[in-house]
């Protein structure tokens, strides 16, 4: 709600009556740059029925106004002096400005700045100080007053301003580290996106107010200086020799939102990528080793997306550079790509192999931002789907470019989409495209939606068009739009032009309405034909939609049978709610399966005759691993929604027995894990480590504790994971060897391999005592990677005791471990136990206002949240979280803090549920003689034929009432999702990045 005259109105309201920029609209001229900078964007279809969002109960949106167009900026001129000993900063800024309107105000933004004087120079005119600077600090923005008009046309706006170095990892802001000696010292760093370039100079601070920066630095010479472009200049300070001052080439036109700058004590590797780019990764000094990976991968990447968007890196150079106090995993400033030290250096003997597949994929993500975000730059933060969307792809196409070994298109259905279609199936989710105003707003929507399901309907649209129309679509949308900005229907038109198909209005319901489809599939042979009946309903992770104004989606479909599982037969594009296809010369024996490749964003409820007929591609291998893994994780998610019963997904993981596949093990083990979470709070937790350890024991055996010749990247990763999974569970033979080899590599007789060091570490700790936790804890202290101290932090919370859970919780708040990494600290004790859980979130109520100052409302605030409530699985809990909030304002999380309560319901009705079945089905196969053949048959021989009614039986899942709805925003660190984050993972949907 809006207050306008006192009156409060409702900000859709607002919107239609008072047109954004009404000034522009009367004069052509202007009209063309509206067109150009601030086109006003209408959406093309409008689904009515889009969602069962919130809106009722959404909490008030705060007011918000976009800055006003009559002063924008052409050239912002520059300069920072920092000071690294008293954490303040000195700027100068001399912006050349345009004055659309005659007015004796300027409007910029501006947060935690103290302006000193700001005065306009007219293009030949005489300076004319400002009289008052209004800072109106809710919205962040200041009011310069001028005593006369300011005349339309160009001028200079010459502001001084101090400000401090903050420690909260946004704006202009310090970073701790230690030299090679051992002395703390401080480094100087930006972190721009969202809204906090306003926090380091006044600005206007929007995506689509581009123009020229001509930086400069004053710092002590004898630190690294450096900025989005090259220096251009190098020369001492004319007051003081012990300073230099660096000055920087002119960058192209671009958003605030993307300018950084960095000074500090730092080493660099440099390449030339084969387009002649100039590579630089900077590391910590001491460490330029580590930046050799990074490199590697950065030489290989810029060439790939030139080719791929047939359009040239446009700038001189490119730095990529570890922080050590870093908030998000990395930053695409242009030029200057910032990354925490695990996403960037990789060491050769001590960084595990999901940590290098990490830093590709990282490195992959930024870099296709250099194009797709910092060439065209979404108009909006509403757009900002289109940005991170589209990386979150596209990393994934470079990084199977780089490195094919890595089978990294499998990993993609278990990190992004299955985790996208678990967060899209609650009532809290959102559209794509959301509306949003506010800086809060806009945080809350860097979340799995923009980020996991972005990518997923992006790789659907991809293969609904080809690769071919696609990269053409792409490269005249970059083309079109460059140095400008563009909207989510911009990069349709443009694909609709290459293609030929109706992307928009395909896209659009998937991007305008929030949720998905589940894709209801009966068959019936007739004579050679077999007739396919399918049908699509709104898939809620309760049950499906089953109300009058349910959704639908343009689904493209496509159907592959038993005769080629790796070859789509038909394809088809569902735009009704129900239709009928026909597959010619197929005989009965042949089994039919939709979305092939699972890439169509949807779930698929089979009839129980298809099912049975698709099982045996489990067992036998026939089905295509990505296939396994979604057909698994489709059934996991139907009985977490009490479609079917969880017994029947627990019957067909034991046919997974025979699975080779690591992203196939991974899925299955995070599924496992999830429900191991729950059962932690029945008194039967022991029998689903049993089944674990039963499944997870053959593989054990054939894989081994040693590296075998000729294995690769993907064995490593499938060792950690088994033996992880089998020492958390108890299994003995692996716990023994286990704590033999960590007492080898304590007492330096045989260092571990970084790939087993997490599964061991794991072990060790969820069977140990004091002593193993002081043991770690001095590992943590003694280590120098960044990497080990983070393996090391995710597994504390494994420890038992619950007064050894208490020390990790302190410990996590303690000064030994950086701020951006105390919430995997915590989330860590509360994904391990019963126990761990409770006292997690216990702690984050008592240390609430140290926790929610140091974030500051950012993302990582929202990741504490999901990670300490997710788990939970009583009614009340929801209602003790929800009462929490109301008191303990989030604004950022407040939808994260509804999705939790909706998961915490769900999850005990999930409990309710299915409980006891479970537990009889636990100790049946126990039991000798009764169902406990020796070895297990296959699934679909076993038990009743039919694991899914064709029609579903009702279930009786909480329903979210109206007064439970809220907000929130993600949990984007999703993607470290290998097997050293084991602990981290057990509640699937609140961690896979
Ligand atoms: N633009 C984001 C960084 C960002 C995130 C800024 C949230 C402000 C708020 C960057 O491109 C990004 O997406 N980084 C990811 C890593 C990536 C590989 C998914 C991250 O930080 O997790
Ligand atoms: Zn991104």
């Amino acid at each position: 709600m809006l207050l306008v005259l006192g009156r409060r109105v409702s900000l859709s309201f607002v919107k239609r009556v008072i047109p954004q920029y009404p000034v522009l609209l009367s004069n052509p001229i202007l009209q063309d740059l509206r067109t150009i900078k601030f086109r006003v964007i209408h959406s093309s279809t409008v689904f009515a029925s889009a969602t069962r969002q919130n809106t009722d109960t959404m909490p008030e949106r705060r007011p918000f106004v976009r800055l006003p167009t009559d002063v924008y900026p052409v050239n912002y001129g520059l300069c920072l002096k920092p000071d690294l000993i008293d954490f303040t900063f000195e700027g100068k800024l001399e912006a050349i400005v345009k004055v659309n309107l005659a007015t004796n105000q300027i409007v910029m933004n501006c947060a935690d700045i103290d302006i000193i004087t700001a005065s306009f120079v007219p293009e030949g005119g005489e300076e004319i100080n400002a009289t008052g600077f209004n800072y109106q600090n809710e919205d962040e923005k200041v009011t310069l007053s001028f005593p006369s008009a300011l005349q339309k046309g160009s001028g200079t706006l010459k502001i001084d301003f101090v400000g401090e170095l903050n420690d909260k990892m946004k704006g202009f802001y310090r970073s701790k580290y230690a030299t090679p000696a051992g002395e703390i010292r401080y480094a100087a760093v930006t972190q721009f996106e969202a809204t906090d370039a306003r926090r380091a100079f006044p600005c206007w601070d929007e995506p689509a107010i581009k123009a020229t920066f001509d930086i400069s630095l004053i710092v002590p010479k004898d630190r690294v200086a450096l900025s989005n472009m090259n220096v251009i200049d190098r020369k001492p300070h004319p007051e003081d020799d012990s300073l230099l001052e660096v000055k920087f080439a002119t960058t192209p036109i671009m958003s605030t939102y993307l300018v950084a700058f960095v000074i500090g004590e730092y080493d660099f590797v440099e390449g030339q990528s084969s387009d002649g780019v100039t590579v630089r990764v900077y590391t910590p000094t001491g460490k330029a080793e580590q930046g050799k990976f990074a490199l590697e991968v950065a030489v290989k990447t810029l060439p790939f997306y030139n080719d791929y968007f047939n359009v040239p890196y446009p700038l001189p150079k490119i730095d990529l550079i570890a922080i050590a106090d870093f908030a998000a995993g990395a930053m695409e400033n242009w030029g200057l790509v910032t990354y925490r030290e695990t996403a960037l250096l990789i060491d050769p003997k001590n960084s595990c192999s999901s940590s290098r597949q990490w830093v590709a994929l990282v490195v992959g993500h930024e870099l296709a931002h250099q194009w797709f975000g910092n060439l065209v730059t979404m108009e909006w933060w509403t757009h900002l789907w289109l940005n991170e969307g589209f990386a979150s792809w596209i990393e994934y196409l470079c990084v199977d470019h780089c490195f094919p070994d890595y089978d990294i298109w499998t990993q993609f259905v278990s990190a992004d989409y299955t985790r996208a279609l678990d967060l899209d199936a609650l009532d809290n989710s959102h559209p794509i495209e959301v509306n949003v105003g506010h800086p809060s707003e806009v945080d809350e929507i860097f979340d799995a939606i923009s980020y996991s399901k972005g990518a997923s309907v992006i790789r659907m649209l991809h293969n609904y068009i080809g690769d071919k129309d696609f990269r053409k679509g792409m490269h005249s949308y970059l083309l079109k739009f460059q140095h400008r900005n563009a909207a989510t229907e911009d990069l349709w038109d443009c694909l609709e032009q290459a293609s030929g198909k109706p992307i928009a209005l395909v896209m659009s319901s998937w991007t305008k309405q929030m949720g998905f489809p589940i894709i209801v599939v009966d068959q019936e042979q007739q004579g050679d034909d077999r007739i396919l009946k399918i049908s699509q309903k709104k898939f809620c992770a309760s049950g499906p939609h089953n109300g009058e104004d349910c959704p639908n989606w343009m689904v493209p479909i496509s159907i592959c049978t038993g005769e080629d599982p790796g070859c789509t037969k038909l394809k088809v594009l569902l735009d009704s709610p129900e239709t009928t296809i026909t597959i010619n010369n197929i005989s009965p024996d042949q089994w039919v399966k939709i979305n092939p490749g699972t890439v169509g964003f949807y779930r698929i409820q089979y009839s129980s005759a298809m099912l049975e007929g698709l099982l045996p591609g489990i067992r036998d291998l026939t089905l295509l691993p990505v296939d396994r893994l979604g057909l698994q994780n489709d059934l996991f998610s139907l009985s977490r929604a009490g479609m079917i019963s969880t017994v029947e997904v627990l019957k067909l993981m034991e046919a997974f027995v025979n699975e080779p596949n690591y992203t196939v093990w991974s899925d299955l083990s995070c599924n496992l894990g999830v429900l191991s979470s729950l059962l932690s709070h029945t008194d039967f937790h022991e029998e689903i480590q049993e089944f674990i350890r039963d499944l997870f024991t053959p593989i054990g055996l054939k894989l081994g504790w040693e590296c075998k010749q000729g294995e690769g990247h993907l064995d490593a990763l499938l060792r950690g994971l088994v033996l992880g999974k089998l020492g958390k569970a108890g299994h003995k033979p692996t716990l023994e060897e286990a704590r033999r080899r960590f007492k080898d590599h304590v007492e330096g007789k045989q260092i571990l391999s970084a790939d087993l060091r997490s599964p061991v570490y794991l072990t060790v700790l969820k069977h140990g005592d004091s002593a193993t936790l002081d043991t770690m804890l001095k590992l943590h202290k003694q280590a120098d990677m960044q990497e080990e101290k983070n393996r090391i932090e995710r597994v504390l919370g494994a420890i038992s005791a619950p007064d050894l859970i208490q020390k990790v919780l302190t410990f996590a708040l303690s000064e030994d471990v950086r701020p951006q990494d105390t919430v995997s600290v915590i989330g860590g004790v509360a994904g391990s136990s019963k126990h761990g859980r409770k006292a997690a979130w216990k702690f984050v109520k008592d240390n609430w206002e140290e926790l929610h100052n140091r974030y500051q409302g950012g993302f990582l605030i929202s990741r504490l949240i999901k990670l300490s409530v997710d788990g939970f699985a009583i009614d009340k809990m929801a209602a003790e979280v929800k009462s929490f909030f109301e008191s303990h304002q989030a604004p950022a999380a407040e939808r994260t803090v509804q999705q939790c309560c909706e998961n915490i319901l769900l999850n005990a009705a999930w409990l309710k549920r299915d409980a006891d079945d479970i537990h009889q089905y636990l100790l049946k196969r126990k039991a000798p003689g009764l169902n406990n053949p020796a070895p297990p048959p296959p699934f679909f021989q076993r038990g009743p034929p039919c694991i899914i009614a064709a029609s579903a039986p009702p279930f009786s899942v909480h329903r979210w009432t109206e007064s439970e709805h809220t907000q929130s925003r993600l949990n984007f660190s999703k993607r470290k999702n290998t097997n050293d984050d084991d602990v981290n993972k057990q509640a699937k949907n609140l961690t896979k990045r």
